[in-house]
């Protein structure tokens, strides 16, 4: 488990303005560090980041939050490896780490261990007696992997028979350290058995180029042709890439990055001066992938699959990406069915070079690769072929590209863009219809502290007032459907909760006044009192996770906001500016609250009661005016 204080640490241990300067060019406007939002494409800046309160919005695609949002999203992470990930950055042990035989040994012995692996399986392969490893030397040379290669890719080879457990436990590694790290399995009265046996052996590493796993080849014909570490917690074949450590520069140098399907392929390409190739392990290339490598290669993705059938499927499936990553997807067959590593050994490394530059848009291939099966002379053909090509446009049905892509589909086939639009909706609907269907399936987890329970009793009794009254007024609607007047209040309070983050001790001397604001949103009026009840003199990131121990989504909420006429502001001018405009959305929010009684109950409220309320509502209505003319003649 990581405990709220894990979090609260890792929160001020990172420096948000270094993390997101990583990806994002940032340049100072006022208090805030404005540059182009990493999560979508645009030419001007309209993400910004606040380094105080550590939060980060942008108001061109609406995604914002603090810095656990941010590496969510940047790392596709969920929330607790988010807090990990930043923990490991900072280099703090989280609580889980330090006490943890719950959740299994820790990384870090899990991660020394590997790394002790690939060095035993290297030492076996460089200078290993006996058949076994000759024979590993020998396959690999074959190969035209040298020693020189076998060493600076750590190559290596496992000879089984429980020679790594032994070597391993000798260094002190524990039983559970061997099996979390899917190098040993637990075998029949607890023997621990090694996992690879009379392999050749690849090691895979992380993107600091830490060892996290293996391939393993056998060196016959033997089944399966590559063994795979399993999902551990340190290796995710979905998320991490072969060669990505070595990769990384050459991708940002050259804004490419060139995708191949097989440990030996990225070895060969890079050996023969292709740095940017790295390669899936395994797997089809996914979104967290594509992720990965988009924050290095800004320009391109060459996909260089196999000239195979699975080749052909993985471009495929690739295409889904096409819309949303901002790099160029390419793709790249090499002739005769050749992969990059058979190329290269028949024809080097020159010859490569034009047919990389000639990389063909992905969807150009996929289109001339699926319809080369179709006779398109015969009408019922192109029904079909048209038919198939839908199915693999489905999931770009919504994208802008879409138009495009069903002309050039319509003129290679002699249909309508309209019809070929169509078949591509239907087909679009169909796999959503299916989709709804399997979450529908799927157990429906009760949502824990949802909005409403947060929308308070105030709220929770409106409707009725308000269907009974007949009135438009007074009404608590999902927020979907709120008024502009419901919608008006909550903008101002998020932007005077924004205010409380940013200067917890000036609007502190506020909290009197705050005190009798009616709040939109209990929700808000909730993250105002955790914020204003930490003693004076915290640090804005810790009044930030005050707020969000109470409101789980505060960080969302609090991004937001951001008056353009408040902006540039003196402090205390600005405070007292948003305090007068919440208030005054308060007050007109009291006075409807009061109107909806006194018309849905002529009857019901007894005339002293009513006498007491109109009374009210006129005091309330001086005071709207008095901070009206204040508010307007500022904004
Ligand atoms: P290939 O079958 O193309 O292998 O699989 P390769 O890389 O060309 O290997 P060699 O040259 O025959 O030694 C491509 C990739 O698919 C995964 C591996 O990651 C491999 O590098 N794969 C393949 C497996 O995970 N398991 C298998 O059984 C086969
Ligand atoms: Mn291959």
């Amino acid at each position: 488990m990581i405990t709220d204080e894990d979090k609260e640490r890792v929160r001020q241990a990172t420096d948000m303005l270094q993390l997101v300067g990583e990806t994002v060019e940032l340049k100072r406007r006022g208090s805030d560090w404005w540059g182009c939002c990493p999560f979508h494409h645009e030419k001007s800046p309209s993400f910004h980041v606040n380094p105080t309160t550590g939060l980060w919005k942008c108001f061109g695609c609406g995604a914002g939050g603090d810095v656990f949002a941010y590496v969510m999203k940047r790392e596709s992470l969920d929330f607790p490896d988010s807090i990990r990930y930043l923990a490991e950055r900072a280099g703090i042990e989280l609580s889980e780490e330090r006490s943890g035989p719950r959740r299994g040994p820790r990384r870090t012995r899990v991660l020394d261990c590997l790394q002790e692996a690939e060095k035993y399986y290297n030492t076996q392969l460089m200078r290993g007696r006996g058949d076994g490893p000759a024979a590993g030397r020998r396959y690999l040379s074959g190969r035209g992997f040298g020693s020189d290669v076998c060493r600076r890719w750590g190559l290596g080879f496992a000879p089984g028979h429980g020679a790594l457990t032994e070597h391993l436990r000798a260094q002190g590694f524990s039983r559970q350290e061997l099996v979390s790290a899917d190098l040993a399995l637990e075998g029949q009265g607890g023997r621990l058995r090694d996992r690879f046996y009379d392999r050749v052996m690849f090691p895979i590493h992380d993107e600091q180029g830490r060892t996290i796993a293996f391939g393993g080849r056998v060196m016959t014909d033997a089944k399966p042709k590559y063994l795979n570490t399993k999902e551990t917690a340190v290796f995710s074949k979905g998320k991490h890439l072969f060669a990505f450590d070595r990769a990384k520069d050459s991708m940002v140098a050259s804004g490419t990055c060139i995708v191949c399907e097989g440990y030996t392929d990225v070895i060969a390409m890079h050996e023969a001066g292709f740095t940017n190739a790295v390669a899936t392990l395994g797997t089809a290339l996914t979104m967290d992938h594509v992720k990965l490598i988009e924050r290095f290669a800004r320009k391109r993705i060459i996909c260089m699959f196999d000239g195979d059938e699975a080749g052909q499927r993985a471009a495929e499936r690739a295409v889904r990406y096409i819309d949303k990553t901002g790099v160029e997807m390419l793709c790249v067959v090499l002739p005769n069915n050749q992969d990059p590593m058979e190329f290269l050994r028949d024809h080097g490394a020159d010859a490569l070079r034009p047919i990389l530059a000639a990389a063909q848009p992905l969807m150009d291939f996929v289109f001339g690769k699926r319809l080369a099966g179709y006779d398109l002379s015969v009408p019922g053909r192109r029904v079909a072929a048209l038919d198939d090509m839908a199915q693999v446009l489905a999931p770009l049905a919504d994208s802008m590209l879409m138009d495009g892509y069903a002309t050039q589909l319509a003129d290679m086939l002699g249909f309508d863009v309209d019809r070929v639009r169509q078949v591509i909706r239907d087909k679009a609907a169909a796999a959503r219809r299916k989709e709804a269907e399997r979450s529908r399936m799927e157990a429906q987890q009760p949502q824990p502290q949802s909005q409403s329970q947060w929308q308070g009793d105030r709220q929770a009794a409106a409707p009725q007032q308000a269907a009974q009254g007949g009135g438009g007024e007074g009404r608590a609607l999902p927020a979907a459907a709120l008024s502009t007047d419901e919608r008006m209040q909550s903008v101002a309070e998020r932007e005077l909760l924004s205010m409380i983050a940013t200067h917890p001790d000036v609007m502190r001397q506020h909290g009197d006044r705050i005190a009798t604001f009616t709040w939109s949103d209990s929700r808000f009026e909730a993250m105002a009192w955790a914020m204003l009840a930490t003693p004076a003199g915290t640090p804005p990131a810790e009044v930030v996770g005050a707020a969000t121990d109470v409101v789980a989504d505060a960080p969302r909420i609090l991004a937001g906001g951001r008056l353009e006429v408040t902006s540039r502001m003196p402090v205390e001018q600005r405070a007292d500016f948003l305090l007068d405009v919440v208030e005054l959305w308060s007050k007109r929010r009291e006075v409807r609250e009061i109107k909806a009684r006194l018309r849905m109950s002529s009857s019901s409220v007894p005339d002293d009661q009513a006498r007491g309320l109109f009374r009210t509502a006129t005091e309330l209505q001086k005071r709207i005016n008095e901070l009206s003319n204040r508010v307007s003649a500022v904004a």
